[in-house]
Parts: structure tokens; sequence; C-alpha cells
């Protein structure tokens, strides 16, 4: 089975209990709440409402990609409105291994999010201490954008590595049908799915979803 996590900054927030019911329906694997501040990246998306919000409407996975610099004295918030997952970037904070440890030692799960020109050669001290790596295939920010090409072979190497580590690889960005069946013969564990695969199809999401499990 593939990992699929809805992108919830592209759902309809003017029914936010609907799209979750109709995302539970459809038996999706973990919702991604992208945080943004504005600074790590020049947009703003959710919240701590909003990820309290949708902890409060599923008991599956929330994971929260935190896109905001110095994220170490933020966690704790996160946690405390409902993350299960934490994404850090490593552009983002000046010691990540210290962030990633404080998100273990809260007993949740440890993520790296890498965006595209981050190599993994800069990551591979920290890698052991990631339970999921998310592999930035845009530029992050805003959703609608194109594939960036040249982040498969990243996905490509963080596969080889995987049997030294238990990490999963999960991609981000522009991850269309076409996309995903590509990056499922890389080795890629899962996708986010935004405005490329999900939302905004004018079809259900649970046809969607089956669709996107038997590729
Ligand atoms: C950024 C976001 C997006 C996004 C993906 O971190 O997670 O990349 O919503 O969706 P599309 O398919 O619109 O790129
Ligand atoms: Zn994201």
């Amino acid at each position: 089975m593939k990992l699929l996590c809805p992108s919830i900054m592209c759902a309809d927030f003017s029914s936010l209990q609907e799209e979750i019911s109709a995302l539970e329906e459809a038996n999706v694997t973990m919702y991604h709440c992208d945080i943004m501040d504005g600074v790590f990246v020049p947009n703003f998306t959710m919240g701590l409402n909003d990820v309290k919000a949708i902890r409060g409407l599923t008991k599956k996975v929330v994971d929260c990609h935190l896109m905001i610099e110095n994220p170490l004295s933020k966690i704790d918030l996160f946690i405390d409105a409902g993350a299960d997952l934490l994404y850090v970037h490593p552009e983002s904070e000046r010691y990540i291994s210290k962030t990633l440890m404080h998100i273990k030692n809260r007993g949740k799960l440890s993520g790296l999010a890498i965006n595209p020109d981050t190599s993994i050669e800069s990551i591979k001290e920290v890698i052991g201490l990631a339970d999921y790596i998310l592999v930035m295939t845009v530029n992050p920010g805003f959703a609608g954008q194109a594939f960036l090409d040249f982040t498969k072979e990243k996905i490509k190497k963080l596969n080889e590595l995987k049997n030294q580590y238990s990490y999963k690889i999960i991609a981000d960005g522009a991850c269309s049908p076409a996309v995903i069946q590509e990056l499922d013969n890389l080795g890629c564990d899962g996708y986010v799915l935004g405005t490329s695969a999900l939302f905004g199809k004018n079809r259900s999401y649970k046809q969607l979803i089956e669709e996107l499990q038997i590729l």
C-alpha cells in the first residue's frame, strides 16, 4: 500500500468537516498540514487552530510540515495541538539533530524535510534520527507548481540507503498519477496529494485514492 497523505491546505476550508469525512471514507493514510511562517517560505497557509480542528476530526496520523525558521522552540505548540509526526527542514535550524531528538523525546514521529537543492550528503549524519524523509519535489511554499525532475536521483539514492535505516520516503510537490507511478518504481513509499492528484478534480476522493493505490 502506498502512503497517501492529502495536503489539507488544498482542501475547501469552508467545509473542513465534510472534507475530512470524505477523506476518511477514502481511507487516506495521514493528513499533511503545511505550516508556513512567511520567512522560510514566502507564504502563509495553516496554523495551530487548523491542526487542532483536524485533530478533533480524525484518529489517523496528523503530520505538520514546518516550513518555519527555528522550529525547535515551536515544536511543543504543534504537538500540543495534536500533531503525531513533525517534519523539520535542516535548512531552517542551526542544530537540526537537537530538534529531531526533541520530537522523539516527546514520543512523536520525526521527519526530515529536504529542499530540492539539499543533498543527502549534507543530512547523512542525522538521517538515522528520522522516521520519515519528506523529499521536496518542488520548492516549498505553494501548491500547483511543476515537478522538478532532478529530485528523482535523490529518491533513488535514499531508497538504496533504506536497508541501513528504517525511514519511509515521502514525496511532496506536484505528485500527479504519472509522477507517482514513476517514483514508485524508484522506491518511494508515499506521496503528499495536493492539486495534482486529489483536490479540485470534481471526482470523489474515494475513487481517486482507489485509483492511486492500484497504479
Ligand atoms: C508544500 C505542499 C505542496 C502541495 C502539493 O509543502 O505540501 O507541495 O500542497 O500539492 P500540488 O499537487 O499542488 O503540488
Ligand atoms: Zn508539505
